[in-house]
């Protein structure tokens, strides 16, 4: 028998041939392109086909494999879907293990101090980072020739003298008093900018939270107890000490120590065998800041602190360098999830 007529043949079985199931549709496959299978077949017995047959031939073949893949298609479609169907994933179910984003370490740190403060009756306030000479310099009392305002610490915006990225968050302070009258009970969270390109670990922009409390007969103690409460709170660590410093908003200023202890080997180096660690910068505010305000200094006074979050939260976490905080390397956050 010719191969043409073999072709034809085959071609009207495959045309006949009923697909009733998955199975058949399978069973057809293997049958007819299946690596043994009939189209394997007639390739084999094409090779024998004289040259000048072998175009017309092969047309015919084609048409073949064709009409069979046709079916085979359709059969698929139409029976073996379904169980694919199967497959496709309930919407509803739970969603296991898919990994969660995390907060970062600063927004959790910041978010427990101001809570802590909240607590104490102390509400937010906000203020703008791009701030002028009064509000982050001469309304704190910064004499003219005070150092930070030097090239070095403050980034000027355009070069205009007037116009800086704030340096720190006490310029919130001079905002609120301007607005408001006491009692005054606040904490200013916030970014600050400083131009330190000194070394490579330096950072040009860190975060702050500042805190005033202005009402009549706010005195030393009533600070010194707040800033008790706030690292019982917050370290779990009751000794507190208060260094005599300089800022020239506060009189008298102080540098607030915490007793971190000295029981393991990070305490000794941390605390660079002292077993105390600097916690923030406070003191009373100073007449002459009130004054500036527009507030009352004979009828008021007031304390204000202000600390760096970054610092709070290396101690808090056991980090050892600030980069950490800015790179957003997954496997350095994705360690606060189980703070969520
Ligand atoms: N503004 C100071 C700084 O950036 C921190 C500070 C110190 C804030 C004492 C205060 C304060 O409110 O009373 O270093």
């Amino acid at each position: 028998m010719s191969l043409k007529i073999q072709i034809s043949q085959i071609q009207a079985e495959v045309e006949s041939t009923m697909l009733t199931d998955a199975q058949s549709v399978e069973n057809f496959r293997i049958h007819y392109l299946g690596r043994k299978g009939i189209v394997n077949d007639l390739f084999e017995l094409f090779k024998q086909v004289p040259n000048e047959e072998k175009k017309e031939v092969g047309q015919l073949m084609n048409g073949l494999k064709q009409a069979i893949q046709i079916k085979l298609d359709s059969g698929q479609n139409q029976f073996a879907s379904k169980s694919k169907q199967i497959e496709i994933p309930d919407a509803t179910r739970s969603h296991g293990d898919w990994p969660f984003g995390s907060r970062h370490p600063l927004q959790l740190v910041r978010e427990e101090i101001l809570g802590i403060f909240s607590k104490m009756g102390f509400s937010v306030e906000d203020g703008p980072e791009i701030e002028d000479d009064w509000h982050v310099f001469s309304g704190l009392n910064f004499s003219p020739e005070h150092p930070a305002r030097d090239m070095q610490d403050t980034f000027f915006v355009n070069g205009q003298p007037d116009t800086v990225l704030r340096t720190h968050t006490s310029s919130v302070q001079v905002r609120v008093m301007e607005t408001q009258k006491p009692p005054i009970r606040i904490v200013m969270p916030g970014r600050v900018y400083r131009n330190e390109a000194i070394s490579s670990r330096a950072h040009c922009q860190f975060h702050q939270i500042e805190g005033l409390y202005i009402d009549e007969g706010v005195s030393f103690a009533d600070m010194k107890q707040v800033l008790q409460l706030f690292t019982e709170a917050f370290f779990g660590k009751a000794k507190i000490r208060l260094r005599p410093s300089y800022f020239p908003f506060t009189e008298p200023s102080a540098e607030m120590d915490v007793y971190w202890g000295l029981e393991t080997p990070a305490d000794h180096r941390i605390t660079k065998g002292t077993g105390w660690l600097e916690i923030m910068g406070c003191g009373m505010v100073d007449p002459n800041v009130l004054a500036a305000s527009g507030i009352d200094p004979e009828k008021y006074s007031g304390f204000a602190f202000g600390m760096g979050i970054e610092r709070i939260a290396m101690l808090r976490y056991g980090i050892d360098d600030l980069r950490h905080f800015f790179e957003n390397d997954m496997r350095f956050l994705s360690q606060f999830r189980k703070s969520l």
